[in-house]
């Protein structure tokens, strides 16, 4: 049973030899007689041929083989003949013509058309998790496996290299606040108590620092109870990093050369060194978004003095308002038709848009649009100038409150980008975003809530504004870096002195009792002598998944959940028996179906 070679090894050198190989059925071609087979293993897949003439008995058993089965083979290598070259296949050139057979084992008929391309995999979601481990039969996600499990070589040699321990934090813990729901552990030993699975292991990597191990790395398990989509799961894994005496400053620089020699070495392509940086302010005003993505331009331009300024109503009165009036030059989509602006107006209503003015520059540099009455021609030309649009242009334009008009024109800039086919996803944009708001206000709460994680620093020239309580203008020394308009990494420098992070709780409205009881061995800790420092942590399934051009990160995970997070293959979560729940204390009161 022992193969010579795998299925991606032979070529035309070794032509004339006897070989071994072993693996399963890709597919399975009878031509008048002669049966062909690609067997497939992890390494790639080679043409296997039986010839009755050749073996009466070994092409008898090839004749029961279906898809699947496992087999093992020995016979000679061969030259195809001309014409018959695969060039798909590292192995094309050659074929081997069989002596001897095993098999293995059979297969049923497998749900999933595993020899599918990826583009043509129509399987639904659910059954491809279902039957994970066949799905993880496709050459494209054992690549995808493969890669990830090759960049967290380079991830660890990179912190090794670098001076850091990699340390293990606590799965069953005290809850850790990111802003997600936890999810909660009954303790059996200490009935009504729980733990909670880390969101991160934020407050233990401080605690290293605080313990003095300077330089910490892990790569660690975060589990969040949160709303899923295509780019979360709510079990993910962190690059995660902390260290001591640190500015942000460091943290970046250290990340840029991350970028550059673990990703650098990983993926072919140059990468940006150092990374740029861009305000969040600045962000949010030409994007849109505190994760712009960079492939292309469609700058968004604030026009509320010029478009506030005139005799369109709707514009007038946001602005009088305090609002903002934000415009986009959409290049090149003065043909979009009636159903696709209606399209464009029903996609940024999702955002809080209250309607979108539209603007064609035509040939001759002059702007039609159907609220033309209520600007002058100088009015509409001095708006066009403003957004930067030109003949053959679109220019739209949305007014709301500052954050509705940001973030709606910011979601108009990215959907029509995906009309334009601008989201090159061979192009790799990356972008520091820095000084971000400490505190953001909440709706539902009615307060202000920390934007990153209550343990974040103020900028030091904010500290005087946060402690005389003005939140809403202060900043935080928080960074995200950003790829393609995903957000791959975060983190801050933190609070590591005792009397601020008390100011900033309070500011957050928890009041002593409520600090005590949630963060109280926390805030101990730092009564005995924390130094200054800082972290960040990466979302190692959305590094590799944005690098490869992948929307879902479960194409990188082995088994993933799906969007009620469960598992379709294994059925979890599942139901326990009563006596397990008595065990832990629990007793269920379950809603009404
Ligand atoms: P944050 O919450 O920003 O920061 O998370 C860091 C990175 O983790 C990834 N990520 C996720 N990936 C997949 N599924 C999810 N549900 C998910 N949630 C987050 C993102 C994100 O940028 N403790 C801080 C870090 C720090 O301050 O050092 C933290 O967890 O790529
Ligand atoms: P209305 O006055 O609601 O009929 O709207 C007239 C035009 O202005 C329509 O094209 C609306 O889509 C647009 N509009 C209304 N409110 C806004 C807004 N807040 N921002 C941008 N356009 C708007």
């Amino acid at each position: 049973m022992k193969r010579t070679h795998s299925c991606g090894a032979l070529r035309l050198e070794d032509v004339g030899k006897t070989v071994s190989l072993a693996g399963w059925v890709d597919r399975r071609r009878d031509l008048g007689g002669v049966i062909f087979v690609d067997l497939r293993d992890k390494y790639g897949k080679t043409q296997v041929v039986f010839d009755p003439e050749r073996n009466q008995e070994v092409h008898q058993i090839a004749d029961q083989l279906r898809n699947e089965y496992v087999i093992t083979v020995t016979g000679v290598v061969q030259k195809r003949p001309e014409g018959m070259e695969n060039d798909k296949l590292s192995t094309g050139k050659i074929d081997v013509k069989i002596d001897k057979i095993e098999i293995l084992n059979t297969a049923e008929t497998s749900p999933l058309a595993i020899n599918d391309p990826k583009e043509e995999s129509r399987e639904n979601d659910d059954l491809r998790l279902r039957y994970r481990y066949l799905d993880l039969r496709r050459p494209w996600i054992q690549k995808n496996l493969i890669l990830k499990s090759r960049f967290l070589k380079e991830v660890h040699n990179f912190f090794h290299e670098n001076g850091f321990e990699d340390i293990e934090t606590p799965v069953l813990c005290k809850s850790t606040p990111e802003g997600a729901r936890d999810y909660l552990v009954p303790s059996r030993v200490n009935p009504g108590r729980f733990y909670a699975l880390p969101q991160s292991p934020q407050q233990y990597k401080q605690l290293l620092m605080i313990a003095g191990m300077d330089r910490y790395y892990q790569i660690a398990k975060c589990f969040r109870d949160e709303d899923l989509r295509a780019d979360r799961q709510p079990e993910f894994t962190q690059i995660d990093v902390e260290m001591s005496f640190v500015d942000q400053n460091d943290v970046m620089e250290l990340f840029d050369r991350f970028v550059t020699e673990v990703m650098g070495k990983v993926w072919d392509f140059t990468p940006p060194s150092p990374i740029r940086r861009m305000t969040y302010a600045e962000a949010m005003l030409k994007y849109g978004s505190d994760k712009p993505d960079l492939r292309f331009d469609l700058e968004i331009k604030d026009v509320t003095e010029l478009a506030g300024n005139t005799g369109f109503g709707v514009f007038n009165s946001v602005m009088k308002a305090g609002g903002k009036i934000r415009g986009l030059a959409a290049k090149g989509c003065v043909d979009f038709t009636r159903k696709q602006i209606d399209d464009l107006t029903a996609h940024v209503a999702r955002y809080g848009a209250k309607g979108l003015v539209w603007m064609r520059v035509k040939e001759n540099d002059e702007v039609e649009t159907q609220v033309g009455k209520f600007f002058t021609v100088d009015q509409l030309n001095a708006l066009r100038d403003a957004v930067g649009a030109s003949a053959s242009d679109m220019m739209f334009f949305i007014a709301g409150s500052e954050k509705v008009a940001a973030t709606a024109m910011g979601q108009l800039r990215l959907e029509i980008a995906r009309i334009k086919g601008l989201m090159n996803p061979s192009v790799r944009e990356f972008v520091w975003i820095t000084e971000f708001p400490m505190f953001e206000y909440s709706e539902t709460e009615g307060r202000y809530m920390s934007m990153h994680h209550p343990f974040t620093s103020p900028m030091p020239e904010h500290l005087e504004m946060m402690l005389s309580g003005n939140l809403k203008d202060c900043n935080a020394q928080a960074y995200d870096l950003v790829l393609n308009g995903v957000e791959i990494g975060g983190g801050s420098v933190r609070i590591h002195k005792p009397d601020v992070q008390e100011k900033v709780f309070r500011l957050l409205g928890l009041n002593e009792e409520q600090v005590k009881e949630k963060f109280g061995f926390f805030v101990d800790a730092f009564k005995f002598g924390a130094p200054p420092h800082g972290g960040l942590a990466f979302g190692l399934d959305r590094v590799v998944a944005t690098m490869e051009g992948f929307e879902s990160i479960r194409d990188f995970i082995a088994f993933p959940k799906n969007t009620s997070a469960s598992s379709p293959m294994d059925q979890s979560p599942s139901e326990v028996d009563l006596t397990q729940l008595q065990d832990i204390h629990i007793s269920l009161n379950l809603p009404k179906k």
